[in-house]
C-alpha cells in the first residue's frame, strides 16, 4: 500500500546500544513495508518514535526530557502520534501511559511487526500496545534499512540468558536467542555484494552464540563471516569474559581482517564485587583471559566497561578497580556509576548502599586514571603510520575525513583527495586522549 502525505511519514530517534540502532533499521524497514516513509527531521513527521533504553536511571531521565519537548509539538501539530519502543516501554509496560499522558503507543523489542497495526489502532482513536516477548523473533526475513553506507551492523543474537545482578537486560530483552547461521551468511553476503567495507556482528553476548540449526558456535561463525567478507574489517561486541574461549582468541589471530580489538566488559577489579554482581568469574579469571589473548594476539588492543559504587563497593574494592586499570592499560573504558534497576537481582537482594557523592568521587577517580593511560597510549601512536577506513567528513572540517584503525581509535586526517570508504594509511602527528590526528603517508603500514 503507498500511503502519501505528511502524516504517512515517520522519523525514529534512537536511544542506548548498538543493538538498538540496528533494531531501529529494522523498524523503518517495517514501515517502509507498509507504505510509510522515513523523514529527513521531526519537524516533517507525522509519527514521531523513539527507541529506548533502560540501562541506566539517567537514560530513561534523557526519554522524560525528550518526551516533554514532543508535547509542545503535539500541540503545534495536530494529528502527531508519538510511539515508545525498545527497552523502556518493556520495562515499565503501560505504567507508561499515565507517565506521559502524551504516547499513543508502545512497542517492546519482540513486537515491531505489529507497528502498522499499533498505528492504525491509533488513528481509529484508541492508545495501543503490543509488550509481549516472543522468544522466537529474530526479525529474518527483514532486510534492515542502514544509514551508513560503510559500516553495518549484523545481529546475530537477541536478549540474554545472564543474570547480571545490576542489568535489566534480559528483563527488557527477554530470553537468548541466535539467528540461524545460514541467515546471518546470506546477511553478510549481500552486504559484500552492497559494497560494505566494514561489519560488526551484534549480541549482548556473542561468545554464547548457537546456531539453531546445527549448533555451530562463534567462533566458527566469525572465522565463515571473516572469509565471505574478506575485504571487509569484521568487528563483534560484546563478549562475557567468562564465555570467551581459546577457539575464539585463535580465530581473531588466523583471520588478517578480523580487527585487532576485543571489548572485554570487567564492570570491577575486584573478586568480591564480580561475585555479587553474579559475573560468573573471579579477577584471577580475567587475568588470565586478559593474558591469553594478549599472547595469542600480538599488538591487540583492549577495552572494557566498569562500574562505580556497586552494592557493598568497600574504598578496598574501588582501589582493585584502579589498579586493574593501571595494570592492564586499557585503551578506553566506558565508566558508569552504579544506579539500581528495579526488578533486577541487586535490587532485590543488595543494599544500594553506596552514598552517591562516594559513587560519584569514585568515578572521576576511574575516570582520571583511565584518561592518563589513554594519552599516554593515543601519545604513544605519534610518528606512526596507520591504517584507517574512513568513514565520514570530520565533524569540523570538510578538508578532513574521519575514520578508524583497526583498533578502533578515532583518527582524523587531511582528506587530500581520498574518499569516505577507501582505506588509507595515515601518518600520526598529533593526539588528543581520545582521538589520533594526521596526514596520509604513503608509505607501508608501521602500527595500527
Ligand atoms: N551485554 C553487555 C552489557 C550491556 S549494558 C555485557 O555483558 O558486557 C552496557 C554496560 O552498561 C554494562 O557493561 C555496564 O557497565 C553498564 N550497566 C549496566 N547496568 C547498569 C546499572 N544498573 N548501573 C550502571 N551501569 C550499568
Ligand atoms: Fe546484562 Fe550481563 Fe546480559 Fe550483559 S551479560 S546484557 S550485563 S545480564
Ligand atoms: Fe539499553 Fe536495551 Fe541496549 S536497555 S543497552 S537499549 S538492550
Amino acid at each position: 500500500m503507498m500511503r502519501t502525505g505528511g502524516s504517512n511519514t515517520f522519523f525514529i530517534h534512537t536511544f542506548g546500544c548498538q543493538m538498538n540502532q540496528a533494531d531501529s533499521g529494522i523498524i523503518t524497514a517495517l514501515l517502509q513495508q507498509d507504505g510509510y516513509s522515513a523523514s529527513e527531521s521531526e519537524d516533517d513527521a507525522g509519527i514521531i518514535l523513539l527507541n529506548t533504553c533502560a540501562v541506566r536511571e539517567n537514560a530513561v531521565d534523557r526519554i522524560e526530557h525528550y518526551l516533554q519537548h514532543l508535547q509542545g509539538l503535539k500541540k503545534r501539530h495536530k494529528g502527531l502520534i508519538i510511539g515508545v519502543a525498545g527497552c523502556v516501554p518493556q520495562f515499565q509496560r503501560q505504567e507508561m501511559f499515565s507517565l506521559f499522558p502524551g504516547i499513543d503507543f508502545l512497542a517492546g523489542p519482540d513486537t515491531y511487526r505489529s507497528l502498522p497495526l499499533l498505528i492504525e489502532q491509533v488513528r481509529s482513536g484508541q492508545r495501543a500496545h503490543t509488550l509481549e516477548f516472543n522468544p522466537a523473533e529474530t526479525y529474518e526475513g527483514i532486510d534492515p534499512v542502514r544509514q551508513n553506507p560503510i559500516s553495518a551492523f549484523v545481529p546475530v543474537m537477541r536478549g540474554c540468558n545472564n543474570m547480571c545482578a545490576f542489568c535489566v537486560v534480559p528483563f527488557t530483552r527477554g530470553r537468548e536467542r541466535s539467528h540461524p547461521f545460514s541467515s546471518v551468511i546470506s546477511e553478510v553476503r549481500q552486504l559484500v555484494a552492497s559494497g560494505y567495507r566494514e561489519i560488526t556482528l551484534l549480541g549482548q553476548n556473542v561468545n554464547s552464540y548457537c546456531d539453531p540449526d546445527e549448533g555451530r558456535d562463534f567462533a566458527v561463525l566469525l572465522d565463515t563471516v571473516s572469509r565471505e567478507a574478506s575485504m571487509s574489517r569484521i568487528r563483534f561486541t560484546t563478549s562475557h569474559p567468562k564465555d570467551i574461549s581459546e577457539a575464539l582468541v585463535r580465530t581473531i589471530a588466523g583471520r588478517q581482517n578480523i580487527c585487532n580489538h576485543i571489548h572485554l566488559p570487567v564492570q570491577s577489579g575486584s573478586s568480591r564485587m564480580l561475585g555479587l554482581m553474579n559475573r560468573g568469574h573471579s579477577i584471577e579469571e580475567y587475568r588470565e583471559k586478559i593474558a591469553l589473548i594478549r599472547k595469542v594476539i600480538p599488538g591487540v588492543v583492549l577495552t572494557t566497561d566498569i562500574i562505580a559504587g556497586f552494592c557493598g563497593e568497600q574504598e578496598e574494592d574501588h582501589q582493585a578497580t584502579l589498579e586493574l586499570l593501571s595494570e592492564v592499560r586499557f585503551d578506553l573504558a566506558y565508566t558508569f556509576f552504579y544506579s539500581e534497576r528495579p526488578g533486577t537481582l541487586a535490587a532485590r537482594t543488595l543494599e544500594d548502599d553506596v552514598p552517591e557523592a562516594v559513587k560519584k568521587r569514585r568515578l572521576q577517580e576511574i575516570i582520571d586514571l583511565q584518561n592518563s593511560i589513554s594519552d599516554e597510549l593515543y601519545q604513544k601512536a605519534i610518528g606512526t603510520v596507520v591504517e584507517v577506513l574512513a568513514e565520514s567528513e570530520s565533524k569540523r572540517s570538510s578538508l578532513q575525513l574521519m575514520g578508524r584503525t583497526e583498533t578502533n581509535r578515532a583518527v582524523v586526517f587531511d582528506r587530500e583527495d581520498f574518499n569516505v570508504g577507501e582505506r588509507v594509511h595515515v601518518l600520526i602527528t598529533s593526539a588528543t586522549s581520545a582521538t589520533l590526528i594526521g596526514r596520509p603517508e604513503h608509505s607501508p603500514v608501521t602500527l595500527s
